[in-house]
């Protein structure tokens, strides 16, 4: 029963699967994993099939501005994921909540995302015990690669065809953590007891990353934490802090910079210890801390003249932020220029604030190693690879 129906899929598949090698020649799908940074609609197709109350996010203005209608996507428009796909001649990375009914007739070099809006790395179990409850998702880092597993032999129908299929994806592994923390100062956590949640975040994230190489992944894209301190619902919820507790250059709140900094400079330590186990692993950190930070000290440069503190998109206040009334809200306003703020709707960017961190990403220095150099450096080995036998010295 199963093989004749899959059978008239079966000329279908083919056709795709030939065309699977892009243009950009290094990657042939792209696998990403974390929150509603990079999530391009699985939070939206989880809600709808459990019947549940729409979040704010899926009504306009989100997505106004790209896609003309809300997607999922918490964001005027595109995200950094769509910048990193469309740049790589790649489809648009589809979310598995909506595909993976149909997962064998996938074109595999497609991609699949498995980042949830909202999602946090540790378990949802860990937060309850803290008394931190998850209004939107419980779809952790580890449920994220429970799917990705359970989804493979789909994928892939071999573990060598799998392995091969891996070796050639980029993995985009994140951002993911920022809920961890935002999640618990909005219940009233203190910075402090923060702090003792970064390792176990860290931890988690790393072991994904172990388990994704022993399937056979060797291209990894790793983002740290933005700069939180400058977000307008952090700059909400701490107003009227002390002069002294803000960045003079920037307006932003230094303890919540340092707390991000933190973080990132203890995902870089491990992540170097990724590299010395699996030297050839290609493990790149993606700095969204700095490559923000360009737009938080000199907005105007980037055009926007509206400040990068103040959300276009809110329900009001210093900041046009107000957790009660979020972005879409019948009383919250939107401003008729996005691409003159930075800040979205409290907590997330505007797509040209996205496009800013992407370019200077993948266009720029803020990648470690340098992205393009991973990419040429991965097809030099294949070639030296190839021509090995008739190479003398
Ligand atoms: C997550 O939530 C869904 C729906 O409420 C539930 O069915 C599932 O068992 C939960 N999963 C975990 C890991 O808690
Ligand atoms: C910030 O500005 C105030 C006065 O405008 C000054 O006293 C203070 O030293 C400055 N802080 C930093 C970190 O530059
Ligand atoms: C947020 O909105 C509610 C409802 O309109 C209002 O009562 C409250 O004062 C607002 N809070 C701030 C900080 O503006």
């Amino acid at each position: 029963m199963a093989i004749s129906s899959s059978f008239p899929f079966l000329p279908f598949f083919l056709v795709l699967s030939a065309s699977t090698v892009y243009a950009n020649g290094c990657y042939t799908s792209i696998i990403s994993f974390g929150d509603s940074l990079a999530d391009t609609g699985n939070l939206k197709q989880l809600v709808v099939k459990s019947n549940g109350r729409p979040p704010h996010f899926l009504y306009l203005p989100y997505g106004e501005t790209f896609f003309h209608k809300p997607t999922g996507r918490c964001s005027n428009g595109r995200l950094i994921i769509d910048f990193i796909a469309e740049n790589l001649g790649m489809p648009l990375v589809p979310p598995y909540e909506s595909v993976k009914s149909n997962m064998n007739v996938m074109e595999r070099g497609q991609g699949v995302n498995f980042a949830v809006a909202g999602a946090t790395a540790l378990d949802s179990s860990f937060h309850e015990a803290q008394g931190v409850y998850n209004p939107y998702t419980n779809a952790s880092l580890g449920v994220q690669l429970e799917w990705f597993k359970h989804s493979l032999p789909a994928l892939c129908r071999t573990p060598a065809d799998c392995k091969n299929w891996l070796k050639r994806s980029l993995i985009l592994m994140g951002e993911i953590g920022g809920n961890d923390y935002n999640h618990a100062v909005i219940a009233g956590k203190p910075i402090e007891e923060l702090e003792s949640y970064v390792p176990l975040v860290i931890n988690t994230i790393i072991s994904t990353i172990t388990e994704l190489i022993e399937l056979g992944a060797e291209t990894f894209v790793v983002p740290g934490n933005l700069p939180i301190g400058c977000s307008a619902a952090y700059l909400t919820i701490y107003y009227g802090a002390k002069k002294e507790e803000y960045d003079n250059a920037t307006g932003c709140l230094i303890e919540l910079n340092k707390f991000a900094e933190y973080h990132n400079e203890l995902l870089q330590t491990e992540l170097n210890r990724i590299r010395e186990l699996h030297p050839n692993v290609n493990v790149i950190y993606a700095d969204y801390y700095n490559a923000a930070m360009q737009f938080f000290r000199s907005p105007e440069k980037y055009g926007f003249t509206n400040g990068a503190l103040t959300a276009c998109c809110g329900g009001g206040g210093p900041y046009n932020y107000n957790q009660s009334v979020a972005c879409a809200y019948p009383s919250s306003t939107t401003c008729s220029q996005p691409d003159t703020y930075a800040n979205w709707d409290g907590l997330h960017l505007t797509e040209v604030a996205y496009q800013v961190i992407y370019k200077s990403l993948f266009h720029g220095m803020y990648t470690t190693p340098q992205f393009n150099s991973v990419c040429s450096m991965s097809m030099i080995q294949a070639k030296d690879a190839l021509s090995s036998p008739v190479q003398s010295f």
